[in-house]
């Protein structure tokens, strides 16, 4: 695995986990904030039965068994990025060939702990790591890479770029992401903010910018107004948004 880190790279190494990040100072506001609330509320990630958990959800309906199968039919280095609580990526783990990796990140302690403790292959990687600065990797080095919902990273535009270095040639990009209606209310607002997730349409746009080709995708569900009161998003009740799976290829 240490033949993917760029050269000169400094990091230290604790079993399976990589630290990328030496000063805590430097680590990104959401995962402090998220690593505090886990800890202060003593809550125990149960990371183990979320795998269990998870390989059930994410092979529930053809949708999500298209992910799934479409991630493991690709072998060698795969990279799930921002891999946050959920243990979506447990099935991934399944269909690992002893000859691949699977490396995880994150940027907050008890997920990542979580993650380390709860596989024991020899070739899973948990990379502490801030996922708004340049990746790790060397160029042209992985195979896949996949995330869940990664639109509350602040510098989704430089991950995508950097993603795209990373990849090999014919890699592949597979994601789980929200959007909003293209010309609603709140696409409208997340576009003057600069966020490339602010609709589908927006999303695909920049990617393939970047020099991505877009190979397909489903839509999971699309709901109406927000789920939860507090929810910041979407910024009028009547406006509807879905989840969708966007699969990618480095052309
Ligand atoms: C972006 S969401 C991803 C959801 C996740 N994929 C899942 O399925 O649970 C939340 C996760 O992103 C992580 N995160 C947020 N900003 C980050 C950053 N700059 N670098 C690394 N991880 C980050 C948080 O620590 C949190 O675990």
């Amino acid at each position: 695995m240490v033949e993917l880190i760029k050269d000169h790279l400094s990091y230290t190494l604790q079993g399976n986990i990589v630290h990328f990040i030496s000063d805590e100072d430097q680590r990104p506001f959401w995962s402090k904030a998220l690593n505090a609330y886990l800890t202060e509320n003593h809550v125990d990630l149960r990371m183990r039965q979320r795998y269990e958990e998870q390989c059930v959800e994410m092979t529930k309906d053809a949708i999500h068994r298209r992910f799934v199968d479409f991630v493991s039919s690709v072998h060698g280095v795969k990279v799930d990025l921002a891999s946050g609580p959920s243990g979506y990526f447990a099935p991934f783990l399944d269909s690992l060939f002893k000859e691949d990796t699977l490396i995880v990140t994150d940027a907050c302690p008890a997920i990542i702990s979580a993650h380390s403790s709860a596989c024991d292959k020899s070739n899973f990687y948990v990379f502490d790591v801030d996922l708004n600065k340049e990746l790790p990797f060397k160029d042209e080095c992985l195979d896949i890479a996949t995330g869940n919902l990664l639109n509350n990273l602040d510098n989704y535009a430089l991950l995508v770029r950097e993603v795209y270095r990373s990849l090999k040639h014919g890699g592949k990009f597979a994601v789980i992401e929200m959007f909003f209606e293209h010309g609603s209310k709140t696409y409208s607002r997340l576009k003057e903010e600069g966020r490339i997730w602010a609709s589908f349409e927006s999303f695909v746009e920049y990617f393939e910018k970047v020099g991505f080709t877009y190979i397909g995708g489903d839509v999971i569900s699309t709901r109406k107004g927000k789920i939860s009161k507090g929810d910041l998003y979407p910024l009028d009740e009547n406006e509807c948004w879905s989840d969708r799976t966007l699969y990618f290829q480095k052309s």
